[in-house]
């Protein structure tokens, strides 16, 4: 091992100046305009698993490409590891609020500002950069590995579900691990036990056929702003508790981790610093963990309607939007929520102006089921990268295709993320710690050693 670690450290700058590139590209899958950058970045990828000894090839799909890279010479009789990221990102405005601009990654204390260092490009290369460890120091790797990266994970992971389905027997293995989440803090090794799922909806209000003079026509026909804001105030109780008849019926008691999220450090002073906001708030009765990581939610994403320029324009619009996601905890089910959601804004619908509902991506919730030789060997790898005891946390976001994987694949997955609280992840001013790309790697190579051992 301390050859591969000697040779990561090495070639810690070249690492580096790969991973600028792979930043570069602006693989925003959302916007049709980066369809070909998209493409390029998943080109960009697969050359260089081939040069980090992997059999790559690009799979198309009717959205962007699924990338794998495989090496299966440890034999028939030797695990296999699964190894999932994704190179897409999200788009990156507000582009005035970058320091420096998205797709120019900037180094500046330690940290590597781009859109897509920590989510996920930096944290899917690092992996491949574990690999080439191994393979150029001993010419091969401990166990079969297959890495698979898709380009849609921002965008709800829509082909992969059926890409993994039909290709069940070439993506067989024994473990899942993915690095797309976030430590607890600097320094603390962290085990992802849990992530929400997800609904997302869009609801359109319409009322007058055009925007009309407020004066002529106010307080005589409906405002479909106002008629937005009662219905999205009819989401939650004085209580942040969400008032969606049968949101919480199938919300699992979960007791033991409630204990668990108890005994973690929790500072409020450096989380309100983090956010840069003056208070926290939401349901009552529970802790910020709890309401992060045990407690669903239902938040307004976006909001458009009316006069939103400058100065003052006396007008009643015609049109109000809303985008909306219900983050989900095991065990409620993305459809069935979608169902109560619709069900429940045509309820409270005022009348004399037309609600309709989008129903977007969604997403099964997933809780880690911790223990046996993965777990085992995640804990001795980040133990070894970090000098530090791994520690458990929940995620409050959602990887749609984690649950996939475990039912289609049958394997467990393994969280293993090197994000840090404040990283501006979907944001402007993303970064990636230097120093976790580099312990992460570290972490990554010794994943592969200590899972061989633990057959
Ligand atoms: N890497 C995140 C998921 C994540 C966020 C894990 C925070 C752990 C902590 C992922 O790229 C993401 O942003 N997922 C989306 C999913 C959606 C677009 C279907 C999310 O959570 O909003
Ligand atoms: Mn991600
Ligand atoms: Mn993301």
């Amino acid at each position: 091992m301390n050859q591969i670690h000697a040779y990561i450290d090495r070639h810690e700058a070249r690492n580096t100046e790969e991973l600028l590139d792979f930043l570069r590209i602006p693989s925003v899958s959302a916007r049709s305009e980066h369809r070909e950058d998209t493409r390029t970045a998943a080109r960009w990828l697969a050359e260089r698993m081939q040069d980090a000894g992997l059999n790559a090839t690009v799979h198309e799909t009717p959205g962007h490409p699924v990338v794998l890279g495989e090496w299966l010479g440890a034999g028939e009789n030797t695990r296999t590891l699964l190894i999932y990221g994704h190179y897409d990102v999200q788009p990156p405005e507000p582009l005035e609020l970058w320091t420096t601009p998205p797709f120019e990654p900037a180094l500046r204390d330690g940290r590597l500002f781009a859109r897509g260092s920590v989510d996920d490009k930096g944290q899917l290369y690092l992996h491949i950069k574990a690999l080439q460890a191994h393979l150029k120091v001993h010419g091969r790797l401990p166990v079969n590995v297959i890495v698979i990266a898709e380009g849609e994970e921002e965008v709800g992971s829509a082909n992969l579900m059926p890409f993994v389905s039909s290709n069940t027997e070439r993506l067989r293995c024994d473990a899942v691990v993915i690095s797309d989440s976030s430590m607890l803090a600097p320094g603390m090794p962290t085990i992802g036990a849990s992530l929400r799922g997800l609904a997302y909806f869009q609801v359109n209000v319409r009322g007058p056929a055009s925007d009309l003079h407020s004066g002529s026509y106010g307080g005589a026909v409906l405002n479909p702003a106002t008629a937005l804001a009662r219905i999205i105030a009819s989401f939650h109780d004085e209580n942040g508790h969400i008032a969606i008849p049968g949101f919480y019926d199938n919300v699992k008691a979960a007791k033991d981790y409630a204990d668990q999220i108890r005994t973690l450090p929790f500072d409020e002073k450096v989380f309100l610093n983090e956010t840069g906001s003056a208070a926290l708030g939401g349901e009552t009765g529970f802790t910020t963990f709890e309401r992060l990581w045990i407690r669903p939610t239902c938040e307004v994403n976006g909001l458009l309607s009316g006069y939103t320029g400058e100065g003052s324009k006396t007008v009643l619009p015609s049109r109000a939007m809303a985008k909306v996601s219900c983050r989900l905890v095991p065990d409620q089910d993305p459809e069935r929520i979608q169902k109560l959601f619709v069900e429940h804004v045509r309820n409270v619908a005022p009348a004399g102006v037309t609600v309709d509902v989008e129903i977007m991506h969604g997403g099964k919730p997933w809780r880690a089921k911790l223990g046996g030789t993965l777990y085992d060997a995640a804990s001795k790898a980040l133990q070894h990268a970090f000098g530090r005891p791994v520690i458990y946390a929940g995620e409050g976001g959602s990887i749609p295709i984690v649950p996939e994987f475990e039912s289609v694949l049958g394997a467990p997955v393994l969280l293993m993320g090197f994000g840090l609280p404040g990283e501006n992840a979907h944001a402007p001013d993303e970064w990636l710690s230097l120093e976790n790309y580099r312990k992460g790697t570290h972490a990554a190579a010794a994943l592969l050693e200590e899972f061989a051992r633990s057959e």
